[in-house]
């Protein structure tokens, strides 16, 4: 697969792979792009089964920063395969990519952090029991330290874009649960007394074979809900799209700056 990269954009290395979760796709546009390659041309990329990711890798400038951007995940809960998402760390690894910044849309643990709110990530709490290095080839690379595997320099430059652009941006703690339904309100209680600040279905398994395979993370997630019985009524997936979509806007420019900065 790194043939058919080299082929679409010859000598190209990008510098930062950016990972848009659900409802966040329309960053790709902020992108001036060198070459679009559906996964579906990529051997190792999986076929996403959520409609709202589309599927494509995007190469190409935001500002000065050349960068590798992944419209759309695997999820654990798509076909019960923790490990989804390793081909597609591993070729942009290979391609060159030094970071890896994530997004995802989360339920919000805080009240001072309602929906449309966005949270760097500063730690995560894998709460499945599954790790994406199970079965991975013998040797103490395996061993990944995962102190400090959001990096506090990015991180930084993280919230110095958001103040940058005027979007409020606590740092909190990430808690990854299986999914694909929605956590109980007890599971909620058990999380905020484990010290979890936003809850969400992605992001930690990449977030280990990033740094196996030697790359920086930065992450953030854009609250879309107020975590299961934190305040009155249900919750669904429509939630998530149309809260991502109506505040993808303050994302979008804080991933633009954070980009045009140099990253
Ligand atoms: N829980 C898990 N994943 C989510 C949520 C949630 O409340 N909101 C958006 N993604």
């Amino acid at each position: 697969m790194i043939d058919t990269i080299a082929n679409k954009a010859p000598g190209f290395r990008p510098k930062i792979a950016v990972i848009l979760g659900s409802g966040l796709g329309g960053f790709a546009e902020e992108v001036k792009p060198t070459a679009i390659i559906p996964y579906g041309e990529l051997p190792g990329f999986p076929q996403t089964t959520v409609g709202s990711h589309a599927g494509r890798l995007v190469l190409g400038h935001v500002g000065p920063t050349t960068v590798a951007v992944l419209q759309g995940r695997a999820h654990y809960y798509e076909r019960g395969r923790i490990d989804e998402m390793r081909g597609v760390i591993r070729t942009i690894a290979d391609l060159g990519c030094e970071t890896l910044l994530q997004t995802n849309a989360a339920g919000s643990l805080r009240l001072d952090m309602p929906p449309g709110s966005v949270m760097a990530i500063s730690d995560h709490i894998n709460f499945t029991g599954q790790n994406p290095l199970f079965g991975i080839e013998p040797g103490d690379n395996r061993f990944v330290d995962m102190v400090d595997a959001y990096d506090p320099a990015l991180r930084r430059k993280l919230l110095a874009a958001a103040a940058a652009v005027g979007v409020r941006c606590p740092e909190g703690v990430y808690i990854f649960f299986s999914g694909p339904s929605f956590e109980t309100p007890a599971e909620i209680r058990a999380a905020r007394v484990l010290g979890a600040d936003a809850v969400g279905m992605s992001t930690a398994p990449e977030t280990v074979l990033a740094r196996h395979a030697g790359m920086k993370v930065v992450a953030l997630s854009l609250m879309t809900n107020y975590a299961a019985g934190l305040v009155p009524g249900a919750l669904g997936h429509e939630q998530t799209l149309a809260v991502a979509n109506a505040a993808s806007g303050d994302v979008r420019r804080l991933l633009r700056r954070f980009l045009e900065d140099g990253a």
